[in-house]
């Protein structure tokens, strides 16, 4: 069987980010800086590290911010290079790398994650791909590769779905998709059979506590079992579901990653993003460090 690489991320930015109204009531919510860097680009850039070029975004109404933050600036850029400021240029232009390639679909109406996934099916074809959520802000260990990075290495050898997961409080069951899982190699136990996958039951009924995060990589005979979906939690069609039907055709593989998840879908996980990115970011680190340090809190 000819090997399959993987080239391609999808990107599903439809959603509305409610949770984030009203700064989310005229910009995307992947918009949102963290520091500096919207989430998308944190997205983008953890793909571009694990070798993949080709950027598949499902997009929505009022998504238009994320094509043109991927698109030249080209005003700016003059007035930049006008001015001299060639650093500030070369930040503009580092967004989006030569090599880098955009393909923008539109996801027409707010059917699930599944269902976003199935709309760039024609522009990933029969390849392996990756799906990021930029809502799951993925910070690798220092110095070390990024989470997708890590997942494609795996991928590399298993050529088989793989999954990131994390450990998760018993009480934060509902809002993951939560995998069971079974040892597969004992010189590697970071990488684990997927058993069973449901998306976000009870603690009372979940199969395990280990929570899907939004990293995955995923084979193409996943389109045609999201596909057989009917509608489910929420009334979406959900990716969790088609992954468990693929279970039936195809190994699935759970990855305990080496790094942090920052949860940027809620307030309380998009604080600790900013403070903790915050305190490494090489301009601003140092002096905010002392700032919370004088903070007199009780
Ligand atoms: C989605 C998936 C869920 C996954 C989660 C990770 O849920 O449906 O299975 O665990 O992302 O962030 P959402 O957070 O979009 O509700």
């Amino acid at each position: 069987m000819q090997k399959l690489t993987l080239t391609k991320a999808v990107f599903p930015v439809a959603g509305l980010g409610t949770r984030f109204l009203p700064a989310t009531k005229a910009q995307p919510k992947e918009m949102l800086p963290v520091v500096d860097k919207p989430l998308i680009q944190y997205a983008v850039e953890e793909a571009y590290s694990a070798g993949i070029r080709h950027m598949i975004f499902v997009t929505g109404r009022n998504k238009r911010a994320i094509e043109d933050h991927f698109d030249t600036a080209y005003e700016l850029e003059n007035e930049l290079e006008m001015a001299d400021k060639h650093a500030l240029l070369s930040l503009v232009r580092s967004v989006q790398p030569a090599d880098m390639n955009f393909s923008y679909v539109r996801q027409p109406r707010s059917l699930g994650l599944g269902h976003a996934v199935l709309c760039a099916e024609h522009l990933v074809g029969q390849e392996a791909f990756a799906v990021l959520l930029a809502d799951d802000l993925m910070v690798g260990p220092v110095g070390g590769p990024s989470v997708l990075a890590q997942m494609a290495a795996q991928f590399e050898s298993m050529q088989q779905s793989i999954l990131a997961v994390q450990e998760v409080p018993p009480e934060q069951t509902r809002r993951y998709g939560i995998v069971a899982v079974q040892a597969a190699d004992a010189a590697n136990p970071g990488l684990m059979r997927v058993q069973r996958i449901v998306e976000k039951p009870a603690p009372e009924v979940a199969p395990s506590r280990m929570g899907v995060a939004g990293r995955y990589i995923l084979t193409p005979a996943i389109f045609e079992h999201i596909r057989r979906q009917a509608t489910g939690v929420g009334g979406e069609i959900q990716l969790t579901d088609g992954i468990s039907s693929l279970l039936g055709e195809e190994e699935v593989y759970a990855f305990q990653y080496q790094g942090k998840r920052y949860d940027c879908g809620s307030k309380e996980g998009f604080l600790e993003a900013t403070v903790e990115l915050a305190l490494q970011h090489p301009e601003v680190g140092v002096h905010f460090r002392h700032y919370l340090k004088g903070l007199k809190l009780d």
